[in-house]
C-alpha cells in the first residue's frame, strides 16, 4: 500500500483506447484519494499496427515481467486476419506470462439491468473462474485431403494435471474467502471423456477445501441453470473454452457485456486486466461506448496489486453511478462516455466506501 506500481496500457482497437483512457481517470482519482503512485508506458499494440506489418513477438512479451500490471482496452479490426492478432497479442500474454486464471465477475450493478424477470442484485452475484492457457484454444490446425471431400481439420484438445490443479486450487481458494463459500465445477465429461481429469482432480483437491461446498454440472445444463436460477451459483471453475461461451452468457444475465471485467491472472505475477467487450469499431471516436467494463478492469487490477481499499471505492463508486441514476444503462449509446467517468470519478474522490 501507498507503493508506485509501474503499469503497462495496451489501448488496442476501436473503442478499446477510450474506454481505457475513461478507466485511467478513474484510476487518477484512486491515486488521489489513496496516496498512491502510478508510472504508465503506453505499448502500441492493436490488430490495426497488425495490418501495417507490426508484430507482437514472445520477445517483445518477456519484457512486460517488469511491470506490476497491464490495462488492456480491446484487440480486433475487421480488415485483420481473422483471430492472427488476438493469436499474437491476447493468447501471446496469457501463454506468454502463464496467466492461467481468467477471473470474470458476474456482478449485477442494479436490479434494471438484467433482463430476467424479478431478479434483483441479491440474485446475481457470481465469479466465473476460466482456465486460461490449455484446451483446445488457440492450437495449431493439422489438415489432410486438403481440396478434396475427405478433407479433415483437427486440432488438439489437451489438459495436463498441473494445469487443472492450480486453476482448481485457485477456484477452491476464491470460494473460501466468499460468504457462501460454494464452488461448482462446469464441464463436459460425459462427452468429452478426456474431461474426467477435471472430475478427479476437483474431487482431489476439494479434501483440502472441507469448508467449501461443492457441485458440478455439464456446461448446457449450467447456460440453462444460469438464465433460470442465478442464485444457484457462487464461484464456477471450467475449461478455457467453456469459460469462454458462459463468461458473455453471464455478461448478458447482468445487462450485456458493456459491464464486465477481467483479470488475466497469474497469482503475484504482472497479470493483465482488460473489459470483456470488444472493440466495436462503429462506435469507435464517438464518445458513446461504456467505459464501465475497463472501470471494473482497474478495479480488479488494483485488488491483484494489494490497494484493497481503492478497489472497493471503485466497485462503490459504480454501483453509486447505477444507484443514484447518473450511470444510465451499459449498451453502448445508452451515456456519454465522459458522462460516466466524470460521474465514477467524482465518486471515487469523495465517497467513503463501505468498510474502506
Ligand atoms: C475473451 C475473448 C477472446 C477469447 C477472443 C478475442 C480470442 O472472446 O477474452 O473472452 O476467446 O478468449
Ligand atoms: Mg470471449
Amino acid at each position: 500500500m501507498g507503493g508506485g506500481y509501474r503499469i503497462a496500457v495496451i489501448g488496442g482497437d476501436g473503442i478499446g483506447p477510450e474506454v481505457t483512457d475513461a478507466a485511467l481517470s478513474v484510476l487518477d482519482a484512486a491515486e488521489q484519494r489513496f496516496a498512491f503512485t502510478t508510472e504508465r508506458t503506453a505499448l502500441p499494440w492493436s490488430a490495426q499496427a497488425y495490418i501495417q506489418g507490426q508484430r507482437v513477438t514472445p520477445e517483445m512479451i518477456e519484457p512486460l515481467r517488469a511491470y506490476d500490471a497491464i490495462l488492456l482496452g480491446a484487440i480486433g479490426h475487421p480488415d485483420a486476419p481473422r483471430g492472427l492478432p488476438e493469436h499474437d497479442i491476447i493468447f501471446g500474454l496469457r501463454r506468454g506470462l502463464d496467466l492461467y486464471v481468467n477471473l470474470r465477475p458476474i456482478v449485477l450493478y442494479d436490479d434494471r439491468l438484467t433482463p430476467l424477470r424479478g431478479r434483483t442484485t441479491k440474485d446475481i452475484d457470481l465469479v466465473i473462474v476460466r482456465e486460461n492457457t490449455e484446451d483446445v484454444y488457440g492450437r495449431p490446425v493439422a489438415r489432410t485431403g486438403e481440396g478434396t471431400a475427405d478433407e479433415a481439420v483437427t486440432s488438439e484438445m489437451i489438459f495436463t494435471r498441473r494445469g487443472t490443479e492450480r486453476i482448481v486450487r485457485y477456484a477452491f481458494e476464491l470460494a473460501r474467502r466468499r460468504p457462501r463459500k460454494h464452488l461448482t465445477l462446469v464441464d463436459k465429461s460425459n462427452a468429452l471423456l478426456l474431461q474426467e481429469i477435471y472430475r478427479s482432480v476437483f474431487a482431489e483437491v476439494a479434501r483440502d477445501f472441507p469448508d467449501v461446498e461443492t457441485d458440478a454440472m455439464y456446461v448446457d445444463a449450467a447456460s440453462m441453470w444460469l438464465v433460470l436460477h442465478p442464485e444457484r451459483f457462487d464461484v464456477i471453475v471450467t475449461t478455457n473454452l467453456f469459460g469462454d461461451i458462459i463468461s458473455d452468457l453471464g455478461a448478458a444475465v447482468v445487462g450485456g457485456l458493456g459491464s464486465g471485467a477481467s483479470g488475466n491472472i497469474h497469482p503475484g505475477k504482472v497479470s493483465v486486466f482488460e473489459p470483456i467487450h470488444g472493440s466495436a469499431p462503429k462506435y469507435t471516436g464517438q464518445g458513446v461506448a461504456s467505459p464501465v467494463g475497463a472501470i471494473g478492469a482497474v478495479g480488479l487490477m488494483l485488488e491483484h496489486v494489494g490497494e484493497h481499499a481503492a478497489a472497493k471505492a471503485v466497485d462503490a463508486a459504480l454501483r453509486e453511478g447505477f444507484r443514484s441514476g447518473r450511470i444510465k444503462g451499459l449498451d453502448t449509446g445508452s451515456g456519454r462516455t465522459m458522462e460516466v467517468t466524470d460521474a465514477v470519478t467524482r465518486a471515487v474522490r469523495e465517497r467513503v466506501p463501505p468498510g474502506g
